[in-house]
């Protein structure tokens, strides 16, 4: 099926053609004159009975939104999604079933730190949230394009978002990644080592949203018309391969071409050069969950590709330019939480704070409960639910609206057990109520020192270069010290380079000042451990 239902439902939502009509008010009274407002004589007071000048001024006084808490920056893009092959053996997922099948698709790209108007080609990592409009409902896999994260649990991300926007007294600074309250965060939090190392690497400087990888970061969980789990790890791989830019040129670019990756973006897929990427899964029986060295829980880890190879499940082509930026690109509404029959989630506890935190915030961004009525955001299958009222509500519901009712009219009945709705996946869960993080997150250290020896001579020569930038715009010299003592943990000359470069004393070889205890063994035992 290659129809594409958004497209036919962005049809519905298409204001009046210009070029059909008269100017007119929001009340479709005609206007013949709009350059004026109305005054007493040619020189005299405006009045008020001008309804459109009033209307004119109060629409564009009320046209700003709240931009998002993070990822404020974004391009976006619709397209198709097609698999390769049913996926049936591991997941029920409608649109991961049938390869004649097209699942539409948007798109953003993002830059995390920066707001709305800030330059495209700062380092940072770059947002990659898709949203399938699938035929059991929406889907959304929204990732980034780096394949950890900073932190391994949710409660630390308003204090990390805290000391990596602009510093509170006086907005400083925006773009680039370095000033005082990151690094001191981050040379007090041990976990953000692995993710520090993708962020000074040349990832975190893409030439374009077509050369970039994605990655749902999280271990998911998909589940199969029998109800079994396996565990899941998405990857996004652009087929123009991955590119980033060196420092100098993101530097030049910021100056010379702000909008550099959104205009690249948007005149590829205008002169027909379709951005494509392939989704592939490393999958996990549930069975090996505890034999790997690291948690699956833990979103500051990997699992290394050679231990669980990608295997590849379908493709992506982005395919179509917005319409209007506002409209689709800043009111698109993504959310973990946004899942089909057969994607299912884990107990990582950053994805668990997520899972709370999108809904969360776009209640405030787009001002009240009814968001997913926005084209952008709206399902190509119908919505029916008993929610109503509320801002910007634009539907009009006829009938009752609760559950159980004997009365009939408004209340939908509830899907009956033919595998068609979504039942969450059946985890046994038990252990006492605590604040303390497994033993098997501890190890900070070992992933940032893999990246490091995985990368060429003068992919390393960036990498301390950037640190060296970034660190050599730190004010407090503990926190210069600190950052290298870290970085000692996960390479002694990768520490001595950036010592050197950025004046600060080096801790003796071997000194151990900030490694934590070494982790044990993964087993049943000590991940289910209760701290009792
Ligand atoms: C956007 C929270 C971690 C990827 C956002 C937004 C919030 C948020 C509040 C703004 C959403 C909006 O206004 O619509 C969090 C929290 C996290 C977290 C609480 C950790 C506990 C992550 C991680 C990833 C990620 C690990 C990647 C795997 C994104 C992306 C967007 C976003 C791509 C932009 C979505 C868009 O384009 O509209 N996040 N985030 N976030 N986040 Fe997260």
């Amino acid at each position: 099926m290659t129809e594409d239902r958004k497209e036919r439902q962005r049809d519905m939502y298409r204001a009046p053609d210009p070029a059909e009509g008269p100017l007119t008010t929001d009340q479709g009274v005609a206007v013949d004159h709009t350059d004026d407002s109305l005054t007493v004589g040619e020189r005299g007071p405006t009045l008020m009975e001008d309804f459109h000048f009033r209307e004119k001024l109060t629409h564009f006084d009320h046209e700003r939104i709240p931009e998002r808490v993070v990822h404020a920056r974004g391009a976006g893009a619709y397209g198709y999604f097609e698999p390769y092959e049913s996926c049936a053996e591991f997941t029920r997922a409608a649109f991961l079933q049938d390869p004649s099948v097209r699942t539409p698709v948007f798109v953003r790209f993002s830059t995390v730190q920066g707001p709305r108007g800030s330059a495209d080609t700062v380092r940072d990592v770059r947002g990659f949230a898709t949203k399938f409009y699938t035929s059991e409902g929406n889907y959304d896999l929204v990732g980034n394009n780096m394949p950890v994260f900073f932190i391994q649990d949710g409660i630390k991300f308003p204090d990390f978002v805290h000391a990596l926007k602009p510093e509170p007294q006086n907005d400083i600074p925006t773009g680039a990644s370095a000033h005082d309250t990151l690094w001191d965060f981050v040379s007090l939090q041990p976990e953000t080592m692995h993710m520090m190392m993708w962020l000074m690497s040349d990832r975190a400087i893409p030439r374009s949203y077509r050369m970039m990888q994605g990655f749902g970061v999280h271990t998911f969980r998909f589940v199969d018309a029998q109800g079994r789990g396996t565990f899941v790890k998405f990857h996004w791989k652009p087929k123009l391969g991955v590119h980033s830019l060196v420092w100098d040129e993101a530097q030049e670019c910021q100056g010379r071409d702000p909008d550099f990756n959104r205009r690249d973006l948007w005149e590829a897929i205008e002169a027909g050069q379709y951005p494509e990427y392939e989704l592939g899964v490393q999958l996990i029986p549930e069975e090996d969950e505890f034999n790997f060295d690291v948690d699956l829980l833990d979103a500051t880890k990997i699992i290394p590709e050679e231990q669980v190879p990608v295997r590849p499940i379908g493709h992506m082509v982005l395919n179509r330019n917005p319409d209007n930026f506002f409209a689709e690109t800043e009111q698109v509404a993504f959310h973990t939480a946004n899942v089909v029959p057969g994607i299912d989630f884990t107990n990582d506890p950053l994805l668990q704070a997520r899972n709370f935190s999108y809904l969360d915030t776009q209640l405030i961004r787009l001002g009240g409960p009814n968001f997913a009525q926005l084209p952008v955001n709206q399902p190509v299958t119908p919505a029916r639910t008993n929610q109503r009222d509320g801002y910007h509500q634009s539907m009009i519901h006829k009938g009752t609206n609760y559950s159980p009712n004997s009365l009939g009219g408004g209340c939908p009945a509830l899907a009956g057990a033919d595998g068609y709705a979504f039942s969450h996946y059946a985890e046994r869960v038990e252990g006492h109520k605590i604040r303390k993080r497994s033993e098997s997150f501890k190890d900070f250290y070992s992933q940032a020192a893999l990246f490091w020896n995985s990368m060429s001579d003068w992919e390393r020569r960036h990498i301390v270069d950037a640190f060296r930038f970034e660190l050599g715009k730190v004010g407090a010299v503990h926190v210069r010290e600190r950052t290298v003592g870290q970085l000692a943990q996960v390479d002694y000359d990768l520490a001595s380079q950036v010592a050197q470069g950025i004046g600060v004393a080096l801790p003796e070889p071997g000194a151990n000042n900030h490694k934590p205890q070494a982790s044990p063994a993964l087993s049943l035992d000590n991940l289910q451990g209760d701290g009792s």
